[in-house]
This record gives C-alpha cells, structure tokens and sequence, in this order.
C-alpha cells in the first residue's frame, strides 16, 4: 500500500494505492474516508486498487466539496496525476456513486465500466433537501456527533442477522471514528453538494460501459428498488441485492462484495 499526497490547483488529496493490474477507483461516501473500503484490500491481488480521500474528506485538504460535479474532476485530475491514462472501473458508494455517475456523464473515455454502490440516480426531493439543511444547522452548532447519531442507525441493516453479526460493534465503531474525524466545514459543504446534485436519470441512460449495481436488500437511505430502477435505465446493467445489509454493502459484507467484484472484472474489462 503506497500513500500519495497529490496536488490538486487549488487543493491536495491524500490517496492510497495498492496492487497491480487494471485500475480501479473506489470513492467513499459521505461523511466517511477511504477506510470504509478496507474490506476491500483483499482486491488488490487482482486489480490496482486506488482510495482517496475526496476533497475535505480523511487526510485531504479543503473544506469540502463544492459540488458533486467537482468532486469527478478532482478523481480525474487524481488519476492524470498517477499518470493513469487508461479508462478504469470506477466504483462508488451513495454519495460515492454519485461522483462515479457524473465521471460517467463528463469524462466518459476515462471510464471502462462502472460500479455502483447503494446509491442512486434520482436527485433529492425538496423535503429531503429540508433535512440536509436542517442537519447542516444542527453541525454547526453540535459537531460531528449529531450526523453520527442520525446516519449510523440508518448505514447499517437493522436485520436479526446483521444485528448478531460478531464484527457489529466493530462497523458501528468505524463508523463512528469515520464521521467523528469529519470537520464541520466539510460536512456542512458536503450536506450541500449532496442537496444540490442534479437528477441523474437521462445521463445514466446513455452509460455504454458495462455497470454493475449492487444494494443491501435492507438499505433504508437508497433502498433496494432505487436501484431496480437504475437497472431498468442503465443499458445492460446487473443488479445485484445482497442479504442482512443496509447502507453500507462493502463493508457489511466484504466477502460478498469482493466475490461479485471479481465475477463482474471479466465482464468490466471486456469492454477495453
Ligand atoms: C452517503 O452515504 O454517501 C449519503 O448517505 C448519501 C446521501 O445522503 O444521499
């Protein structure tokens, strides 16, 4: 595992990389860091793994995004920056898979498949958009610890099976250490970036790269028929609904997570 510190215009994102072979992006979701793909090391046997922090975000700099649309343009800025020219996968969890959306609709040659992850096309509703604002406040004048009491009841399936699940303290802890380490700056900017994204429906059905979709079948934040309708939008995506999980697939159930990744690589890098 190599740690790069790279210099963006106008500011630096700190980005792990391991593994050789074809390149992969794994993009966090919010307000989380690089770590929720930690589960995913194992790939790096078969692929070249490569995990930012995206702006604002874990170790990088800036006070978090302006917008999602920014957010794709540091991952390709990050990728020239690796001299990785190549078009990659790129996978993305919720807010993640957001920024892997609008890398497919503005740097589409940069893109040989796409991998989504408990996410979604639509935009907010107004009432959702309410929320976000609403929580915004609450962070600036409670911190961090008011987002990790709303979101992580909601990341993690609430299932007997996922509740008696022996590494749950373990999730809910990294959760927590995740969206406690977030700054307040960035939580508020990206409360607002995620409020702001445009409906993604029309572009997403031009994707001509193989794509998979992946949810927990108990996701309450993007639930599993968010994603039944990407598929019937994405041309010729899988969809793919993983059992005893909510919000947060890849880390809830690593094992199968990694499996369907490696099933889907032939098919990923078919289309190079
Ligand atoms: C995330 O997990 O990235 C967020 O829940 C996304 C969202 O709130 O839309």
């Amino acid at each position: 595992m190599h740690t790069h510190s790279i210099a963006l215009p106008d500011t630096r994102l700190a980005v792990h990389t391991s593994g050789v072979g074809p390149p992969v992006l794994l993009l966090h979701g919010f307000p989380l860091d690089h770590s929720m793909w930690d589960g995913q090391n194992p790939l790096a046997d078969a692929v070249r793994l490569i995990v930012p922090d995206q702006r604002g975000f874990g170790a990088s700099g800036g006070d978090g995004p302006a917008s999602i649309a920014q957010m794709a343009d540091d991952a390709v800025a990050l990728l020239d920056c690796l001299h990785i020219h190549e078009p990659a996968i790129i996978c993305g969890l919720s807010m993640g898979g957001y920024v892997a959306q609008h890398i497919a609709a503005r740097h589409p040659s940069r893109v040989r498949s796409l991998i989504l992850v408990d996410t979604k096309l639509e935009a907010d509703t107004p009432q959702a958009r309410v929320l976000r604002r609403s929580l915004a406040a609450q962070v600036l004048r409670l911190g961090p610890e008011v987002v990790a009491k709303a979101m992580i009841p909601n990341l993690l399936s609430q299932s007997a099976e996922a509740l008696a699940n022996p590494q749950r303290l373990a999730l809910e802890a990294a959760l927590h250490r995740m969206i406690m380490a977030a700054a307040v700056p960035t939580i508020v900017a990206g409360l607002e970036a995620l409020g702001d994204r445009p409906d993604m429906t029309e572009a997403m059905a031009h994707v001509a790269v193989p794509t998979l979709l992946v949810v927990g079948d108990d996701d309450s934040i993007t639930p599993p028929e968010c994603l039944a309708r990407a598929a019937q939008i994405i041309p010729g995506s899988r969809l793919l609904i993983v059992p005893h999980c909510g919000h947060m697939v890849p880390m809830e159930a690593a094992h199968v997570f990694n499996a369907a990744f490696l099933d889907f690589l032939g098919v990923a890098c078919h289309s190079a």
